[in-house]
């Protein structure tokens, strides 16, 4: 099929390059002029694993493009995706500035039937206003049809995502709109659900809250293991066999973050608030999610008592491994706080240190994890990175200047391979 893509961010480019992959010819649109100049010189604007090869590979066979020209991409595709951003309002509700633009210009480019697809996140009855707004601006009256597509892929494996989905939700309300979504999915073999566009677009918010939900609720428990002197990650592995629970989702630590979870919850508190339904139980989700970075900033200065003037290593500053993505990531917020009470930040992170740059100041960014522990009063782990796992920890206790290590990813599971090295170890609700 013929498919344009508006938006590159993330969700955009990643699918647009797994559709092209799949044997269709994709272009991508996007307004960034400088993104679209750098992609089409084959530098991939994320890091994203396989991402930048597979761009490479569907550029070569001619099946992926990138333009800032929406009228002409429109026109030449019979089916349009809309990817654009959503980014939270100061009152947590979506902004849908660019979706409403975006459908006002796909509008004014309709020459022929065109299957019109939300991507994006959107609050429920977006796939209404994409209508009404495609409706008032069709002037020559062309055929199309509006349908919700929510995506599910998640940083990091998005590729192997796309391609082995949990299941596939189409939002449609034609025959037409069905067997063209239906027909675009048929190689990926996966378990389709195919139903009215509002349930679909409730699907992604219920879905996205509910895995902020678990991971709050094992945060909470994390705190009561912590009191109670038991341990999370045994906690956890006894409540996630259950198969009605599952394992997934059940990491204590510093709280989620990325540009998907604490948007969408806040998205569908405002959304549930318009609707007249209070949804009180995502209010915690969220304030507890707040909680964990405080308790881990408590753990901190209870461990170095005098926090002015001390240095402390931040390794990890991507919200979560394998991506560059710092948006809404807790190292950058407990960076902050740390440098309001005079402490000297080192940092390392093996991907996500360009964007770091642009958002902080005041920090040693260090080519390497090693010089980004050297004299360090204590070592806090805020991303679960492999390579941090396997440092040479024995390396690490002669660099530092104490041996002290505040863990926000628990990422060992023995605790006393660390604790005989001879640092003081301080994690997330573990017994130690
Ligand atoms: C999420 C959804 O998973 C995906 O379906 C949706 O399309 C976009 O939003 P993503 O933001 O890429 O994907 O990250 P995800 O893997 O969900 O992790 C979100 C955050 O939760 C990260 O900060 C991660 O560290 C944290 N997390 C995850 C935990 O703290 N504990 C866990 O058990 C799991």
């Amino acid at each position: 099929m013929n498919i344009c893509m508006i938006g590159t961010g993330y969700v955009g480019l990643v699918t647009g390059a797994c559709f092209a992959n799949l044997g269709n010819k994709v272009i991508c649109v996007d307004i960034d002029k400088t993104k679209i100049d750098s992609l089409n010189s084959g530098i991939c604007p994320i890091y994203e694993p396989g991402l930048e090869e597979l761009v490479a590979r569907s550029r070569k066979a001619k099946r992926l493009f990138f333009t800032t020209d929406l009228k002409d991409a429109v026109k030449k595709s019979q089916v349009v995706f809309i990817a654009v951003g959503t980014p939270p309002k100061e009152d947590g509700e979506a902004d849908l500035t660019y979706i409403e633009d975006v459908s006002r210009q796909i509008a004014q480019s309709l020459t022929s039937y065109k299957l019109i697809i939300e991507k994006s996140t959107v609050p429920v009855e977006t796939g209404n206003w994409i209508e009404h707004t495609i409706k008032m601006n069709n002037k020559r009256k062309v055929k199309f049809d509006v349908a919700s597509n929510p995506e599910f892929l998640k940083e990091g494996s998005a590729i192997d995502d796309f391609m082995h989905p949990d299941r596939i939700v189409i939002g449609a309300e034609s025959k037409r709109a069905k067997d063209i979504l239906l027909k675009l999915y048929k190689p990926l073999k996966a378990t389709t659900i195919v139903t009215d566009i509002k349930s679909a677009e409730l699907i992604k918010h219920a879905s996205n809250s509910f895995l902020a939900t678990k991971i709050s609720f094992i945060n909470a428990i994390s705190n009561i293991c912590e009191r109670a002197g038991a341990d999370i990650l045994e906690v956890a592995k006894g409540v996630g066999l259950d198969k009605r629970i599952g394992k997934d989702f059940l990491y204590a630590g510093a709280g989620f973050g990325g540009f998907c979870l604490p948007k969408d919850l806040d998205a569908f508190i405002r959304i549930s608030e318009k609707l007249g339904y209070s949804l009180e139980i995502l209010k915690i989700v969220r304030s507890i999610n707040e909680d964990q970075k405080k308790i881990l900033l408590k753990k901190i200065e209870n461990n170095l008592w005098i926090l002015k003037g001390k240095t402390v290593s931040i390794l990890g500053l991507s919200f979560k491994p394998e991506t560059d993505d710092i948006r809404f990531a807790p190292s950058i917020d407990i960076i902050k706080a740390l440098l309001a009470e005079g402490v000297k930040i080192k940092a390392f992170d093996p991907k996500a240190m360009e964007k770091a740059k642009g958002k902080l100041t005041n920090v040693d960014f260090c080519s390497d994890p090693y010089s980004a522990v050297k004299n360090a009063d204590c070592v806090v782990i805020m991303t679960e990175w492999k390579i941090f796992k396997n440092l040479d920890w024995k390396r690490v206790k002669k660099l530092v200047k104490q041996p002290l290590i505040v863990d926000g990813r628990n990422i060992f599971e023995d605790p006393k391979k660390i604790i005989n090295i001879g640092f003081k170890y301080i994690a997330m609700g573990r017994k130690i």
